[in-house]
Order: C-alpha cells, then structure tokens, then sequence
C-alpha cells in the first residue's frame, strides 16, 4: 500500500520538486533496502523465466537434454540457498548489532518456499499421472530422498501461511515456538540434497557445514540468554 511516507510527501526534494535520494523517491532506507533484496531474490526466477521462454520459443536453444531435470535442480539449489540464507539472518542481526536486519526475514522466507514448492510442482509435473497417487506412492510410504525432501516441504507450509503480522498477534508467544520448525525443515532439506547427492557431495559439504554454523550460534545465543535469565533471577 503506498502510504504518505512511501509516496515521499513530507520528505527533502531537489529544486525541481523532485526527491533528491533514492530514499526520498521510494521511502525511508529501509524500503530501498527492501526493494534491492526482493529484486536480488527474483532475479534467478527471472532468469528461469527467461530461459523457459526461449525454450519454448526454441526447443534446445536454454536447456540441455533433459530441461525439466534442469529446471528442478535449478529450483532446489535456489531454494534451499535462499532457506539458509534466512536461517542466517537472525545470527547476523545478533553478530553486527543490527536488530533491523531481521525485517528482511519474512520477505525471505516466503522466496524461499516458493522456489521449493515450484521445484516441488516440477516434480510433480514431471511424472505422468495422478499427482497426489504420485505423493502418497513415492513420498509418504516409500522411503526415499524424495520423503525427506516432502517433510521438509510440509514444514515449510504453516512457516509461510502463518508469517504475517496478524498471525504472529494471533498466535503470541506460540508463533516463536511454531517458526522454530524452519530448523528440522532446514535439517531435513539438506539430509534429501545429501541422500540424491550422487558421487559429489561439495554441495552437501558446504551446505552442511553453513547449517551447523547456524545451529551452533543458535545453541550459544540461548544457553546465553538461559544464564543471562538465571543470574538476573539470583541477583
Ligand atoms: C525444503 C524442501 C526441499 C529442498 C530445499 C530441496 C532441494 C533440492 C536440491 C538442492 C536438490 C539438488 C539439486 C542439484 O543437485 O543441483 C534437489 C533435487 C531434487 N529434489 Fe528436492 N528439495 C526439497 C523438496 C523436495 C520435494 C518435496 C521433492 C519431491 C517430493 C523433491 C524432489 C527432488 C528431486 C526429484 C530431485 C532431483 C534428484 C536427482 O537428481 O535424481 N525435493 N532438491
């Protein structure tokens, strides 16, 4: 919604009437700061998009032999990136004292689960039939990267549908408890990129690593607030 200050009414303007920053034309920093990172997380969509184009335009002309493959690797790389991504933004904000850091958080989240759900929707696409026998035969019963990969997915949804302000009001206190499943999720993503990983497991290697990083700050930050907590509590 444009609003008085997103509009830059009431904001320093150049001679000619126009704003003289970037920020007075878009609003305060923060939303200029907001904008380059949504354009940043679109980019490999747009890209995609443009390469799914020309390929239709011209069979061969984007992708290799199989583009489909192409496209669902393309679509899980980025998804899970932009995850870990997410996952490193609160560890930031604590590390350089930047609280405002985590404004980017939501905006974040929700491009990383739509670049999994749509590599979730190539799969499905990719196989002939019914997609939801398709779910049930290769994904909940039969054990396969392709389960991890599911749950991870599964876990991602209520993340997404609950992310906004007035869920996060509705659920108090519970909504931190809720959001803390981004960490199975994150966990059960990169044990589907290891599971497929066949032979080379660089990826893995360095995604592994990045998660117990994030996993690690995670543990050191709350045990300590936990003792932070308990000295406040005795003194
Ligand atoms: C949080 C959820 C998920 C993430 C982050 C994720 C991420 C990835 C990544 C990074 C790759 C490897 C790409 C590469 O090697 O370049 C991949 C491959 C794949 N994923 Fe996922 N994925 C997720 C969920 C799913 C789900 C729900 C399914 C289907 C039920 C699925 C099916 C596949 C398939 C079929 C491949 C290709 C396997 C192969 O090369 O043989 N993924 N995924």
């Amino acid at each position: 919604m444009l609003s008085k200050a997103g509009l830059g009414i009431g904001r320093p303007q150049g001679s000619s009437g126009r704003p003289r920053t970037l920020a007075g034309a878009f609003g305060s920093p923060l939303r200029v700061a907001k904008l380059v990172v949504f354009c940043l997380l679109a980019l490999p969509m747009a890209l995609l998009g443009v390469d799914v184009w020309r390929e239709v335009a011209q069979p061969g002309s984007a992708f290799g032999p199989d583009p489909t493959e192409e496209v669902l690797h393309y679509l899980g790389q980025w998804g899970i990136r932009i995850l870990l991504l997410t996952l490193a933004v609160s560890p930031a904000s604590r590390l350089l004292r930047k609280p405002q850091l985590v404004r980017f958080r939501r905006m974040m989240g929700l491009w990383a689960f739509s670049y999994i759900a749509l590599h979730f929707a190539v799969y499905l696409l990719s196989k002939a039939g019914n997609p939801f026998e398709l779910i049930l035969k290769d994904t909940l019963y039969k054990v396969s990267f392709a389960v991890v990969g599911f749950y991870a997915l599964v876990m991602l949804i209520p993340l997404a549908i609950t992310s906004t302000r007035r869920w996060q009001r509705r659920l108090g206190p519970g909504w931190r408890k809720l959001h803390r499943l981004v960490y199975p999720a994150a966990f059960a993503a990169w044990v589907h990129l290891l599971w497929l990983s066949k032979g080379d497991f660089m990826d893995p290697l360095i995604y592994g690593l990045v998660l117990a990083l994030l996993f690690a700050e995670r543990i050191v930050f709350r045990i300590r607030k936990e003792r932070r907590a308990a000295a406040a509590n005795a003194g």
